[in-house]
C-alpha cells in the first residue's frame, strides 16, 4: 500500500481551547487500530494551527507533527507582525506551509517572495509544504499547465536538485478551495501527473516527489482522490477541524 500523507490546514480557526480539544479527541480515536497500525510507514498525520495554537497542539499532539501556515525567510529584525524560522524551530515545528493561495491572492506573495521563504525553510532543515494552483479563470481559458510552469518554475529557482526533492508539494486548484466542489480524481490526476513530470525535470526524478491534492477534500471524495497513482495524500482544510472528519478521510480510503 503506498504511504498517504494526511495534512490539515486550519486556516484562521481554532483556539487554544479548540486545539487542546481536538486533540484530546484525536488521542482517543489514534487508539484505534485501524489507523494507529499504519501510522508511520503507510500514514503521515500533520496538522498546521495558527501561530497561537501551535504550543497547545505540540502539548498534545502524539504522534501528529504540527507545522506552521506561514514563516518569513529573515531570521529576526522588524518585520513588524512577522515569525522567523527560529521562532517556529524552538517550539517544535518541522513543516511549514508556503505559498498557500490565500496567502498568494489575499496578501500578495509574489513566486519571487515564496522561492526566498522555500530557500530559508530548507536551509534551516524544515520540511515546507509548497502550494500551487490555478483560478477557475485560468483553468477556462487554458492556462492551468502554464500557471504551474510559472509558479513552480519561479517558486523553485533558488534551490538544488536535492533540495527540491525535500518539498512536499501541494495542488489546490483555487476554484475547488472551500467550494465544497472538489476537482474530480481524474482532473487533479492529471494536474499532478503532469506536475510530477515539470518538478522531475528540476530534481533527480519523478519517484521521490510527494504531491497532495488540496480542495474540498471529505471522506465521501477521499478514496477516488487517493487512489489515484499521483496524489500521495490530501491537503484538508474545513475536514480537518474535526478529529473525526479529518481521520475518516484516511478510513474511506483504506
Ligand atoms: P478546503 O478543504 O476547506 O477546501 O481547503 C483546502 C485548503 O485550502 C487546504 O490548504
Amino acid at each position: 500500500m503506498k504511504k498517504i500523507y494526511l495534512y490539515g490546514n486550519w486556516k484562521m480557526n481554532m483556539t487554544c481551547g479548540e486545539t487542546k480539544d481536538f486533540f484530546a479527541k484525536m488521542s482517543r480515536a489514534l487508539e484505534d487500530e485501524s489507523i494507529s497500525g499504519h501510522l508511520g510507514t503507510e500514514l503521515e498525520i500533520a496538522v498546521f494551527p495558527a501561530y497561537t495554537s501551535i504550543a497547545s497542539a505540540m502539548a498534545g499532539k502524539g504522534r501528529v507533527i504540527v507545522g506552521a501556515q506561514n514563516v518569513y525567510f529573515e531570521h529576526k529584525g522588524a518585520f513588524t507582525g512577522e515569525v522567523s524560522i527560529p521562532m517556529l524551530s524552538e517550539l517544535g515545528c518541522t513543516h511549514v506551509i508556503i505559498g498557500h493561495s490565500e496567502r498568494r491572492q489575499i496578501f500578495k506573495e509574489s513566486n519571487e517572495l515564496l522561492a526566498s521563504k522555500l530557500k530559508a525553510v530548507l536551509d534551516a532543515g524544515l520540511t515546507p509544504v509548497f502550494c500551487y494552483g490555478e483560478t477557475l479563470e485560468e483553468r477556462e481559458s487554458g492556462e492551468t499547465f502554464n500557471v504551474f510552469r510559472e509558479q513552480l518554475t519561479q517558486g523553485l529557482s533558488k534551490l538544488s536538485k536535492d533540495e527540491i526533492e525535500r518539498i512536499i508539494f501541494a495542488y489546490e486548484p483555487v476554484w475547488a478551495i472551500g467550494t465544497g466542489k472538489s476537482a474530480t480524481s481524474e482532473e487533479a490526476e492529471d494536474a499532478c501527473k503532469y506536475s510530477r513530470e515539470l518538478i522531475s525535470k528540476l530534481s533527480n526524478g519523478a519517484e521521490r516527489i510527494v504531491i497532495l491534492y488540496g480542495g474540498s477534500v471529505k471522506p465521501d471524495n477521499a478514496k477516488e482522490l487517493l487512489s489515484m497513482p499521483d496524489i500521495n495524500g490530501a491537503l484538508v482544510g474545513g475536514a480537518s477541524l474535526k478529529a473525526e472528519s479529518f481521520l475518516d478521510i484516511y478510513k474511506a480510503y483504506v
